[in-house]
C-alpha cells in the first residue's frame, strides 16, 4: 500500500486550483437514475469515489462516458437494467445510498445492500427509508439489505426530519421531484451541495423551491430531461488548503474558492488571526508573523463549522498558543486523528464528544496512520510543520477525496512525495 512522505520545510507559496465538491459529485451522479436522457457533469473532481459511483452505476444500466481525463462524465440511463446496488461496491461508499430515491422514483423498486464508509461512528439511514415510507414507499430490511418498492409510484408528503441529515434531504430530494404531488421536507439540511444538486435537478426540469434553506418544497413532475451541470467548488477542499500556509506559514491562493462556502470557518481562521482575503481568481489566506491563538470551535450543519474541516482544524491548533476545545457534535466517533497527532508530539485530552488541545512549541514527524479521509490529510497537515518525516499509510482514503494532493502542495513549496508499496 502507497504512503506519503512530508517534511516539515518552512513557508509554503503559490497558488492551488480547488476542483469540484467530492460530495456534490456523488449526488448529482445518482440523478441520472431520474431521467432517460444524458446528464453531463463538468468539474468532476478525479477521485477513487468518483470511479467508484461510475462502477455503481453502470451496474445498474447506465451508460457511463469519461472524458477529458475525468473532468467530464456523460451518464446515459436509458432503462434501469438492474435494480440491485450490490454490497461489493456499496460497502466501499457509503454515499451510494444515493441511489435508491432516484430508482424508487423512477421504476417504483430498488434494492440497495445496507451501506458501509467510513469508520467515523454508527451512521443510520434511518431518516432515508422514514422520509420514503412517507412518501408511500415499503421498506423491508432483510439479509444486509433494503428492499423498497413502491407499486402505484411514490407520492409527495411532508417529512419533517428530527437531524438535517445531508445524505436523506438528497435522497428525499431527488425522490420527490417524479413523485406524485407536492413534498415538503423541513429542517432540511442547507449544505452548498444540497443547493447544487436543486441547481442541476432544475435543469432537468424539477420544480424546486426553498433550497438552501431549513424548508424545501417539492412539485413532483411526470418526467425529467438531460442536462448539463458543473459541479460546484469543493468547500472541504478549500478549507484545507487554507490550513496549509497556517500550519506552515507564508501565503497560498486557492483558486476558485468563496468565502460565503466557508463562512463559519473563515471566522474561526480570524479570530486565530489569520487574514483570509477574496481575490479575483479566489481567495488567499496569509499567516501573520508568529503563532496563531488558541479557538473553541463546535460542529454544526451548514452553515456552522464543518465536521469535515474539524480533524484539519485539530492539526493547525497543535501548534497554536493557548488552549482550544473542539466539540464534534455530528459524528459520535470522529476524533480517530487525536491518538496520531500527540505520536506527533501534541498536546490533546478527549473526552467523549470534546477534544481539548493544549498548544506546543512544535510538533515532531512521526509513522502515521489514519481511518477516515479528513482524519487522513490532518496528518499532512501537521507533517507540513513538523520537525523531520512524517509517514502517512493508508494513502487510499486520501485518493477517496483529494485529488492530486501530492502535486497541489508540491507546487506550493511543501516537500511532499508519495512513496508506491
Ligand atoms: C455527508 C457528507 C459527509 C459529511 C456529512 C455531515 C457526503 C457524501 N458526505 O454525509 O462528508 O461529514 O454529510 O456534514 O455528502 N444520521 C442518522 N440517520 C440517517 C442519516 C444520518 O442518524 O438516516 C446521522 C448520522 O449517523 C450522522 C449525522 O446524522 O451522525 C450526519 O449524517 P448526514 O448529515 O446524513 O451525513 P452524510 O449524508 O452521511
Amino acid at each position: 500500500m502507497d504512503s506519503i512522505l512530508v517534511r516539515g520545510n518552512g513557508p509554503l507559496s503559490g497558488e492551488i486550483a480547488i476542483a469540484g465538491a467530492k460530495n456534490a459529485a456523488l449526488t448529482l451522479m445518482p440523478a441520472t437514475l431520474l431521467t432517460d436522457e444524458p446528464l453531463t457533469l463538468t468539474n468532476v473532481p478525479r477521485l477513487s469515489d468518483i470511479k467508484t459511483t461510475n462502477e455503481l452505476l453502470s451496474s445498474l444500466g447506465t451508460e457511463v462516458a469519461v472524458m477529458q481525463d475525468g473532468q467530464i462524465i456523460v451518464l446515459d440511463t436509458n432503462q434501469i437494467t438492474n435494480h440491485t446496488a450490490d454490497y461489493d461496491i456499496v460497502r466501499k461508499m457509503r454515499a451510494s445510498i444515493l441511489v435508491l430515491g432516484p430508482m424508487l422514483a423512477r421504476d417504483g423498486k430498488a434494492i440497495v445492500s445496507l451501506p458501509g464508509g467510513c469508520a467515523i461512528g454508527a451512521r443510520p439511514v434511518d431518516l432515508h427509508l422514514k422520509g420514503l415510507e412517507a412518501m408511500g414507499g415499503t421498506i423491508e430490511l432483510k439479509e444486509g439489505y433494503i428492499y423498497a418498492t413502491a407499486k402505484n409510484g411514490l407520492k409527495g408528503a411532508t417529512i419533517d426530519f428530527p437531524f438535517a441529515s445531508v445524505g436523506a434531504t438528497e435522497n428525499i430530494l431527488m425522490a420527490a421531484t417524479l413523485a406524485k404531488g407536492t413534498t415538503q421536507i423541513n429542517n432540511a439540511a442547507r449544505e452548498p451541495e444540497i443547493v447544487d444538486l436543486a441547481d442541476c435537478l432544475r435543469k432537468m426540469g424539477a420544480e424546486i423551491r426553498g433550497d438552501g434553506s431549513p424548508t424545501i418544497t417539492v412539485q413532483g413532475v411526470e418526467k425529467l430531461y438531460g442536462a448539463t451541470h458543473p459541479v460546484v467548488t469543493d468547500r472541504i477542499e478549500l478549507g484545507t488548503y487554507m490550513l496549509a500556509p497556517v500550519i506552515a506559514g507564508g501565503e497560498v491562493e486557492l483558486l476558485g474558492g468563496r468565502i460565503n462556502l466557508l463562512s463559519a470557518f473563515c471566522e474561526k481562521l480570524d479570530e486565530a488571526g489569520i487574514s483570509v482575503t477574496e481575490t479575483k481568481r479566489g481567495l488567499t489566506v496569509a499567516s501573520r508573523n508568529g503563532r496563531i491563538s488558541g479557538v473553541n470551535v463546535v460542529t454544526k450543519p451548514f452553515p456552522g463549522f464543518p465536521t469535515d474541516l474539524q480533524a484539519q482544524m485539530m492539526a493547525a491548533l497543535c501548534t497554536a498558543d493557548g488552549i482550544s476545545v473542539l466539540e464534534e457534535t455530528i459524528f459520535e466517533n470522529r476524533f480517530m486523528h487525536a491518538p496520531e497527532l500527540i505520536r506527533m508530539g501534541a498536546s490533546i485530552d478527549v473526552h467523549g464528544g470534546t477534544a481539548t488541545v493544549t498548544g506546543v512549541d512544535k510538533l515532531k514527524g512521526a509513522p502515521v496512520m489514519a481511518t477516515d479521509l479528513r482524519a487522513s490529510v490532518s496528518l499532512i497537515l501537521a507533517g507540513l510543520a513538523a520537525e523531520g518525516e512524517t509517514i502517512v499509510s493508508r494513502v487510499y482514503h486520501l485518493d477517496r477525496g483529494y485529488e492530486q494532493l501530492v502535486r497541489k502542495l508540491s507546487a506550493c513549496g511543501a516537500n511532499i512525495e508519495r512513496i508506491s508499496a
